[in-house]
């Protein structure tokens, strides 16, 4: 087997706390999505120019504060590409004492998601339009995140688009390297084949362990989306999948 996923992955796993050394970021060279135009609403349009400020914190190839965006020291859970934010509003009405960081590159999504912020009243959501796989090498420090959710991730349906699948060897190791030790990476689909290119990536990254055996339940706070249940119509399998990173094992840790 060749060993470019794994220089890769090391490079992933190396990367430095700043963007200093970006031309050396192969991990995430993965371009995931399309930018889409899409229709914004005239609530939507409004939300970016009225309440944007608040709830938008600026891409900068140096690391976020986190403490200091949300003003809490509370935990922190990352949603990468939250769509409309549909999730993402429920699940932080839910958890309050949790903070939701949201990153999405689709303007009338994060005009959405502002509404939402807006309209429940949340304290406890911040978003960043961005592509995630910078955000995450240049903007989150290692071991900083509680979790991580990618719910419903593009599936990139043809063979020749798979490479563009965000769930690869070097990214999961990024977003591993990103977690606290014990912190959860909690990924879902409802393309088969997808499913199973993430159970075997996840599976196989050293930084990550399998909460459950293969596919796990839908934990409770993860709500069933529009998307998913189109899905579900069509017959589609839902699968979750939660992994933990690992612990370090006591013969990685010095003595002080
Ligand atoms: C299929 S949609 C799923 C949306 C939502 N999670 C849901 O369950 O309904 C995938 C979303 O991920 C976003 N996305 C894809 N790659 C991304 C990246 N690298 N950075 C940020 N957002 C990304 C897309 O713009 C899109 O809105």
């Amino acid at each position: 087997m060749s060993t470019t996923h794994e220089s890769a992955d090391r490079d992933a796993a190396r990367q430095p706390e700043s963007g200093r050394n970006n031309s050396s970021t192969r991990s995430g060279r993965i371009k995931s999505y399309v930018r889409r135009q899409g229709k914004m609403t005239a609530g939507q349009r409004r939300a970016l120019l009225k309440d944007a400020q608040r709830w938008i914190v600026s891409f900068e190839s140096k690391p976020i504060d986190l403490a200091r965006i949300f003003q809490n020291q509370n935990p922190v859970v990352l949603e990468i590409g939250f769509g409309m934010g549909e999730t993402t509003q429920t699940i932080a009405q839910k958890r309050p004492e949790v903070n939701f960081l949201g990153v999405e590159v689709y303007t009338a999504g994060v005009g959405s998601l502002v509404n939402r912020i807006t309209q429940s009243n949340l304290s406890n959501i911040r978003i960043i339009q961005h592509d995630a796989v910078e955000v995450l090498e240049q903007a989150i420090l290692p071991d900083s995140l509680d979790a991580v959710h990618i719910f419903f991730p593009d599936p990139w349906h043809k063979k020749k688009h798979h490479k563009r699948r965000l769930i690869q060897p070097a990214f999961t190791t990024l977003v591993a390297s990103r977690l606290k030790p014990g912190g959860l990476l909690h990924c879902a689909t409802d393309w088969e084949p997808y499913a199973e290119q993430m159970l075997e990536v996840l599976s196989s990254c050293p930084l990550l362990q399998n909460t459950c055996h293969g596919y796990g339940p839908r934990p409770d706070y993860r709500p069933v989306t529009k998307f998913e249940t189109r899905g579900l119509r069509l017959g589609h399998k839902v699968a979750d999948l939660v992994f933990s990173r690992r612990l370090p094992s006591p013969a990685n840790q010095t003595a002080s």
